[in-house]
């Protein structure tokens, strides 16, 4: 990563948030066409903000130092608010990579948004299930069996 800028170096060489949230709330997988490459995101999130984000990769130096910094920068922020990070984060280093190197740093928000599309998915789906056992504790109530 010769030519890059020092923010991007410091985080090449030091990752933060590198690995895996076993209980994580929303995972996102992507693989980078161009060299084969693989990123994985986790996310974890309580009362609507992101309390944490990791990531694992097989990816080169700029995927990391990128997920790294996108990691760093999501937590504490709400759904919405990681977005609007995200894109901020991607017009602040796009401008500082090699244009080779954009798909490698577009690893990093695209798991993030499949991440979050997951959680957001999961919440549905538990919205779904608290509706459906209302309606059916009602049934119940009015003596209405279920068939299964
Ligand atoms: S070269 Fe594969 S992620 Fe950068």
């Amino acid at each position: 990563m010769g030519k890059y800028p020092n923010f991007l170096m410091e985080h090449f060489q030091n990752p933060k948030n590198v690995g895996e949230i076993s209980d994580s709330d929303g995972v996102g997988t992507v693989g980078n066409a161009s060299c084969g490459d693989i990123m994985q995101m986790f996310i974890k999130v309580d009362g609507n903000r992101i309390s944490q984000a990791t990531f694992k990769t097989f990816g080169c130096g700029a995927a990391i130092a990128t997920s790294s910094i996108l990691t760093e920068r999501i937590k504490g922020a709400t759904i919405d608010e990681a977005l609007k990070i995200s894109e901020r984060i991607s017009k602040e280093i796009l401008s500082e990579l090699p244009e080779e190197k954009i798909p490698c740093f577009t690893l990093a928000t695209n798991a993030l948004k499949l991440a979050i599309e997951e959680y957001r998915c999961k919440q549905v789906g538990l919205r779904q299930k608290k509706e459906f056992d209302s309606l059916k504790k009602e049934a119940q109530k009015i003596g209405k069996s279920e068939v299964s």
